[in-house]
Formats: structure tokens, C-alpha cells, sequence
């Protein structure tokens, strides 16, 4: 029988879990592949003590530096799951490189050194795959990538941050903000830091990943709209499911355009107002969807849990299987070669948007913020003001007819600016 040797650099609950199920399921795998995977090495700071943990044989080397295992151990496929991006980055170039196939789960990674490891695959023609970066378990890369490779990509919304999509349901069920993140926390698929989910950046960086992955181009993190969900409250979410009739879901959208060789996509991270009978209103708590709109299959929706050790091991392993495939069957790769990706303006689709402000109760104040609108030409859809009880400031929530986002964020500071109008606010969009 024909081997195809594995290696595994990084054992954190991720990657013992890989190691895990590769053994568990090696007659499986090998019934499926015709060729037995089998693990030669691993690399980890503790190697020699996570290895006895996980009851490896002796014939599994040990490594404690990745870079020296991808060297000395040299396995057809090797698995990334270092976290982090400096040795991540160096073990990935030194791996495709030499022509290897990478496996890795790290978004921010591939993020931020898309151009270089992309271009490193194609030259060598290694096999790169990270179907674990994006929604963990859920198989939506590899259907963007063949399920769709016959038809045209048009577009995509996600929901591909598990925290916030925590805390957005938790405060619709009557909790606050602060409690679900530390709810989420102690569930573990936070980020360490949680600015990094709270902001938008990690669905950003994901979004990114999906942008190369379907362009072959690179979104870089940082070049788009990407707004958090730090000024949500748990009277946001309640206001808009019972006034508008939406949850509020942080929704992050890819919109193609262009040529397959001269690919253009607008892209944003937005906390929205998506209607009821919306397929990603009804996603809750820590689960991730992608919700993919093609212009022969129409739209196809993808659904599952984003973050954890099984469903990021199970689509790891998915990877090192079709990566040892490809190597058996010398197949070549399927995903677009790497270009230029040009960026749309934001303002390309204009949406509605929902602002949330602190007023003070007093003559004119209204007229004064309808006039900021008025003069960017963005439309007053709704208004409404709670009754003042004593207080300083009112809640004044205001939904607009679709505007460009330039225009909008325009008005937004004129209203910011305004002496009635108090800094802390929340802006939303809703789902175009
Ligand atoms: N912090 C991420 C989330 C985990 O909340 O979805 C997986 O990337």
C-alpha cells in the first residue's frame, strides 16, 4: 500500500485533536484515499510530553522547532497549527517552497501574507489549503473552490464570527453585552484578545481569505469598511426585532464584479439589520453561515459551527486528505491562479441604514439632524423618539432609504457635530 506521510507542527487543542482523529480514522481514510496517511512527525514547544499524552509510537519524531521538523522530517503534507503569524509564516514559505503541501487553520495568516504564500504554491505547485480558517467545520471554501468552480461567484454575506454572533442572540434574549462576552469567553472560542471578534477584524481577516480564495487576488485586511459591534446594545437588538421586524447579525459581504482575469469585489464588515424571515436571522448563537449567491445555482447556504477543536480538526483533516490525493493522482490545482485584485468603492450598493443617537429634548433638535440628512441627500425612511422621562437625552432611532455609505458617514458627522447630539451612538445597516 502507498504511504503519504503527515507531519503536525503545533499541538494545542487543535492539533491534538488532528493527531486524534487521524489515528482513530486511519481505515477510513485509507479505504477512501487508497494510501495510508500516516503521522512521521510533530513539532510542538512540549513535544516530547504532548506526544506521550497522545500515546504516539516511537516511530513519530519530535521536534520542538517546526522549522527544523519541516526540514529534517520533510513529510508530503504538513499541517500548520502554531497559532500565531511569525513561525506560522516561516514554517508555510519553508513548506510550500520545497514544493509540500500546507494544511493550516490560521486566518490571519493567510490574511495577511496571502500575495507571498500564494505565489510560493504556484511556483513550486504545492498544495495550499485552510478549510479550517473560515466557519471551522463548515465546507464552504471547498465548495466555493470546486462545488462552484463551473459557475460564477457573484457574491457572499457571513456570519463568520462566533463571538459576537454570541453576544448579538445573547442580548436579544434580554442579556447585556458584557455578560454574553464573558458567557462566550468561558465557552472558549473567544479570541484571546477579544477586541480582535468584538471589532470585526477576525471576520474581516476571514473575509479576506474568501476573497482570495474565490479572486486568486488579495483583499488586504485594513483596505475595507470593517465596523464592529462595540456600540450594539442589548435595546439595539431588542428595538430592531421588535419595531423593525430584524436581528441584528454582524454581516460580513463580498460583492464580485470584473473579469475572472481582472476580478473586481467591493467588501465590508457591518453590524445589520437582517429581516425575520432572513436564512441568517435565524442563525444564533456561536454558529457561523455563509450565504453564497451564484449565477447558475442561485444562492446556496452553508451552516455550522465556526470555531472548536472537532470542527476545525475535522476540516483539517479533509485538507491533508484531498492535499494527499492531488499528490497521488498528480492533479493540478483548481483555484485561480494569483492576480490583482482591484477593490469597488463601498459606496458601489447602497443600503439603508439605522442610527441609533442621544438626544437632548429640545426645540429643534430634530429638524437640526433631519437637515444634516436632508443636505447629504440621504432619505428619512422612519424616526422615532422615546418620551423624554426627565432625563438629558433621548434615545432618537432614524432608518434611512438605501444611500451610499460615503454619504451617510457623512451626514453621520454633521449630526455628531451638532450641540443636541451627544458622541455615543450606533450606526447599522441593513442587509442590501
Ligand atoms: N474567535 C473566533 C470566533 C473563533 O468567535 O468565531 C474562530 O475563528
Amino acid at each position: 500500500m502507498r504511504t503519504v506521510s503527515v507531519a503536525v507542527a503545533g499541538l494545542g487543542t487543535v492539533g491534538r485533536e488532528t493527531v486524534r482523529l487521524l489515528r482513530a480514522r486511519r481505515a477510513q481514510l485509507r479505504e477512501r484515499l487508497g494510501a495510508e496517511l500516516v503521522l512521521t512527525a510533530v513539532a510542538d514547544r512540549a513535544a516530547a510530553r504532548e506526544a506521550r499524552a497522545l500515546g504516539l509510537p516511537a516511530s513519530v519524531a519530535r521536534f520542538t522547532d517546526p522549522l527544523e521538523m519541516a526540514r529534517r522530517a520533510g513529510a508530503d503534507v504538513t499541517i500548520e497549527l502554531l497559532g500565531g503569524t511569525d513561525a506560522a509564516r516561516r514554517l508555510a514559505l519553508s513548506v510550500l517552497g520545497r514544493g509540500g503541501a500546507l494544511v493550516t487553520a490560521n486566518k490571519r495568516l493567510l490574511a495577511l501574507s496571502w500575495p507571498a504564500l500564494t505565489r510560493a504554491a504556484a511556483r513550486s505547485g504545492a498544495r495550499l489549503a485552510f478549510e479550517g480558517a473560515v466557519a471551522g467545520g463548515v465546507p464552504v471554501l471547498r465548495a466555493l473552490e470546486l462545488s462552484l468552480v463551473g459557475d460564477r461567484v457573484l457574491g457572499l454575506d457571513g456570519i463568520l464570527n462566533g463571538t459576537t454572533n454570541y453576544i448579538l442572540t445573547r442580548c436579544e434574549e434580554g442579556l447585556s453585552a458584557e455578560a454574553a462576552l464573558k458567557e462566550a469567553q468561558e465557552l472558549g472560542f473567544a479570541e484571546k484578545d477579544p477586541r480582535l471578534d468584538l471589532s470585526g477584524q477576525d471576520a474581516a481577516q476571514k473575509l479576506s481569505v474568501l476573497a482570495g480564495l474565490v479572486t486568486g487576488g488579495w483583499l488586504a485586511p485594513g483596505s475595507f469598511p470593517v465596523v464592529g459591534i462595540q456600540a450594539v446594545t442589548a435595546r439595539d437588538a431588542a428595538y430592531a426585532r421588535e419595531r423593525l421586524g430584524s436581528a441584528v447579525r454582524l454581516i460580513a459581504s463580498l460583492r464580485f464584479s470584473g473579469t475572472p482575469s481582472a476580478p473586481r469585489v467591493e467588501a465590508s464588515v457591518f453590524p445589520t439589520l437582517v429581516p425575520l424571515g432572513h436564512p441568517l436571522a435565524a442563525v444564533r448563537r456561536q454558529y457561523n453561515a455563509v450565504l453564497v449567491r451564484a449565477q447558475s445555482a442561485g444562492d446556496l447556504m452553508f451552516y455550522g459551527r465556526g470555531a472548536g477543536a472537532g470542527p476545525t480538526a475535522s476540516a483539517v483533516l479533509a485538507d491533508a486528505f484531498c492535499a494527499a490525493r492531488d499528490l497521488l493522482g498528480q492533479l493540478p490545482s483548481a483555484r485561480p491562479v494569483p492576480r490583482a485584485l482591484t477593490l469597488a468603492s463601498a459606496d458601489d450598493t447602497p443600503s439603508g441604514f439605522y442610527l441609533r443617537l442621544e438626544v437632548r429634548d429640545r426645540p429643534g433638535a430634530l429638524s437640526r439632524i433631519a437637515g444634516a440628512l436632508g443636505r447629504e441627500r440621504v432619505s428619512i425612511a422612519a424616526i422615532h423618539q422615546d418620551r423624554a422621562r426627565g432625563a438629558a437625552a433621548v434615545p432618537v432611532v432614524i432608518t434611512t432609504h438605501p444611500a451610499s455609505l460615503g454619504a451617510f458617514n457623512m451626514a453621520r458627522r454633521r449630526i455628531l457635530a451638532l450641540e443636541d447630539v451627544a458622541p455615543r451612538h450606533c450606526a447599522m445597516r441593513t442587509l442590501a
